[in-house]
């Protein structure tokens, strides 16, 4: 059995001084090899003029704000100003303002102190979440505030809050210094320029201005850029990130919460994939100093090639019911709003626009491959997009979901229906050609559409159901109608998903989501012929993964359909209801959502479960059986996606 926490012996410098022999453990303890190079030494200015002036001031009660950016920098504030002044009286002048924490390590430094911040400023702690925080506050205009700082002054907050009308003083606390012996720094910057190391970490901004205040005295830096090509770069967090960007390089890694043994556990996760997927690139052609995503092109003039290794991954395998040596998996709505940079994107851009613009569309489904580690990537989009060319009006509203503006409620509304122009859908096919292109070619590109039921079901309703009733009113007294519609969305979506497939979908998904809601005899008169009809026309034999929710009784209908894969929910067994369809056919599925609420070893167990119930029968594509919740702890979706993986290890 393969873990998959794992560097697999790649050589992971560190830049860390203050917790250099921690880190080393844990690069040691997740099977790197590793490199540390100290790149820094603290000097507390322990008669620090600017300290014991910040003091004598705050005594005078000149300050309304003291925002506290680090806990280090806090407890060597103290420090500094008990050479001269009384810890109790610098402590009575502080609790009279407001104090700021800066995250939880001011915090905790402030508690030894017996003190408590009036603010603490959220995750990921960045000078824009401070600003944020005290702006939903109140006003600064005016305001009289200290800043604790340390390292490099950050110009940008200062001025930030500045120009928001606040007067500010600097309290420069301490300041880093290169580390008396440059010897393992200088050695790290060669090892990176000769493409020696695989693996960077950077856990503050500072380490990489010493980086390059070395590389600069030896002349190397641009042999130091141009070694970072090859070599992938963890950051802790969005501020040493944006260091990086300023440097010309790219954060490759960061994890969700900047802490340090959450970057060491998530890159040697993820390590070794990135490692191959930024080399593969650079051998390509591609530049990846300014690396995003979807800058990535992995095959650049051997699309045949990779068209070929994609064909022989595990998903794809599985598809066809082949032995693979793991099995594969992927979530439904794997992208969504329970990850953070997708929530983040979210309150910048509605969610159409998202799907409207190719490159944020393709950021947003690489990112969930590249932060979950799963087998196949789907395309960001939505089952509900095809209908706004045919003319009924599409809105994503704010907490109540999907709404049609002009519901077709009688068999004469049909003719408002336009024909469909899969033009209209250009932006789907151009975020499937740059994430084709970006994805590592190991793994498949899922592209989709609504089954034409679940499309019509909206069409009709005018958005969520729980009876179905003006859809089945439909069905009932105009069947003629209803078959009508049910053609032409069968033909948009034919039309649609051919369309997909010529640009890069290597599978196609269809969500018949609420087809669970009609009898057996309802399914074989009003959806069977349609399904038929669509999975038989769509091109190159591409695999169709046929997904419906509460469909146990329609199995042996949904089989005669003709898709290769069954997706099938959490209320069927899995072993059962595969006996029942067949074993020619593949199966995607199904353990509950909502166990991802629970805990890893809850999940672990649940997960044997199924995986045991099958027998290691090839043909298995592990998945929810629904999409991902919104409210989804992501360290849970994550010990899934490894558990599978691991488990099912041949
Ligand atoms: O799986 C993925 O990561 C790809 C993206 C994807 C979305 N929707 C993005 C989305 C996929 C495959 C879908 C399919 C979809 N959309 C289905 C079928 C699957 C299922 O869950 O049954 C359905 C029924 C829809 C219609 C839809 N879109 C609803 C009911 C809603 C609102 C409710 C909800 O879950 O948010 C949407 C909006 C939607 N589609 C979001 C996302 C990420 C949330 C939008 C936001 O950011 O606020």
């Amino acid at each position: 059995m393969k873990s998959s926490y794992n560097f697999n012996g790649l050589k992971v410098t560190s830049f860390e001084s203050r917790r250099a022999r921690e880190i080393e453990r844990l690069i040691l303890y997740h099977g790197g090899t590793p490199r540390i190079a100290p790149s820094m030494r603290e000097v507390p200015l322990s008669e620090s003029r600017a300290a014991l002036r910040f003091a004598k001031e705050l005594l005078l009660g000149s300050f309304d704000m003291v925002i506290l950016m680090t806990g280090v920098g806090t407890r060597a504030l103290v420090q500094a100003v008990s050479a001269k002044y009384e810890v109790s009286e610098f402590k009575k002048a502080l609790r009279k303002t407001t104090i700021v924490a800066r995250g939880p390590k001011p915090v905790a430094a402030l508690r030894e102190l017996k003190l408590k911040p009036n603010i603490t400023v959220p995750e990921p702690n960045t000078w824009r979440d401070i600003l944020s925080t005290l702006d939903s506050d109140k006003g600064l205009k005016g305001k009289k505030i200290a800043v604790q700082e340390y390292g490099i002054s950050n110009k940008e907050f200062i001025n930030a809050l500045r120009r928001k009308g606040a007067k500010v003083t600097k309290v420069p606390v301490y300041k880093w210094a290169l580390p008396e012996d440059i010897g393992p720094l200088k050695d790290a910057v060669k090892s990176i320029g000769n493409s020696g190391e695989d693996i960077a970490l950077f856990t503050s901004s500072q380490q990489i201005y010493h980086l390059f205040e070395i590389a600069s005295k030896n002349g190397s830096k641009k042999k130091l850029l141009d070694g970072f090509k090859s070599t992938v770069i963890g950051s802790i967090g969005p501020t040493t990130t944006e260091t990086l960007q300023r440097f010309g390089l790219s954060a490759d890694y960061e994890p969700d919460s900047p802490k340090m043994g959450n970057l060491i556990r998530e890159i040697a996760r993820v390590g070794p994939s990135l490692v191959n997927k930024k080399r593969v690139a650079l051998k390509n052609g591609v530049s990846t100093a300014d690396w995003r995503a979807v800058d990535m092109i992995w095959s650049k003039g051997s699309q045949k090639k990779r068209k070929q290794v994609t064909r022989d991954s595990v998903f794809m395998k599985a598809c066809r019911n082949e032995e693979t040596d793991y099995t594969p998996v992927w979530l439904m709505r794997q992208a969504g709003r329970y990850m953070r940079e997708y929530r983040e994107l979210r309150s910048k851009v509605s969610f159409l626009e998202l799907c409207k613009t190719p490159d944020l569309a393709a950021e947003v489904t690489l990112s969930a491959v590249d932060r979950l580690n799963v087998d196949a990537a789907i395309i960001f989009a939505d089952i509900l997009l095809i209908v706004e060319p045919l003319g009924v009006g599409l809105e994503f509203s704010k907490g109540d979901g999907p709404r049609i503006k002009r519901p077709i409620r009688s068999g004469k509304a049909l003719d408002r229906i336009k024909d469909f122009d899969p033009q209209s859908l250009n932006y789907v096919y151009d975020a499937i050609k740059i994430t084709r292109r970006a994805l590592d070619p190991h793994k498949a590109l899922i592209g989709f559409a609504g089954a034409p039921f679940t499309v019509a079901s909206y069409m009709i309703e005018g958005g969520g159901s729980r009876n179905y009733e003006n859809t089945k009113s439909l069905m009932y007294s105009d069947p003629e109608a209803w078959h009508l519609l049910m053609e032409k969305l069968t033909l948009a979506t034919t039309l649609y998903l051919n369309r997909q497939i010529k640009a890069g979908a290597d599978v196609v998904q269809l969500f018949d989501s609420w087809v669970g809601c009609l009898s057996v005899d309802d399914y074989r008169e009003f959806v069977l012929p349609h399904m038929k009809k669509l999975i038989s026309n769509i091109d190159n034999e591409t695999p169709v993964i046929h997904f419906g929710t509460g469909t146990a009784s329609q199995l042996n209908l949904i089989k005669q359909s003709g898709s290769s894969v069954i997706g099938l929910d959490w209320r069927v067994d899995l072993a059962k209801a595969w006996r029942q369809i067949g074993y020619d056919t593949a199966v995607q599925g199904n353990l509950d959502p909502v166990v991802l609420f629970s805990t890893p070893s809850e999940i672990r167990k649940r997960t044997k479960k199924i995986v045991d119930s099958i027998k290691g029968r090839p043909g298995h594509i592990f998945n929810l059986g629904h999409g991902i919740l919104p409210k989804t702890p992501v360290d849970n979706v994550l010990a899934l996606v490894d558990f599978v993986h691991e488990y099912t290890h041949k």
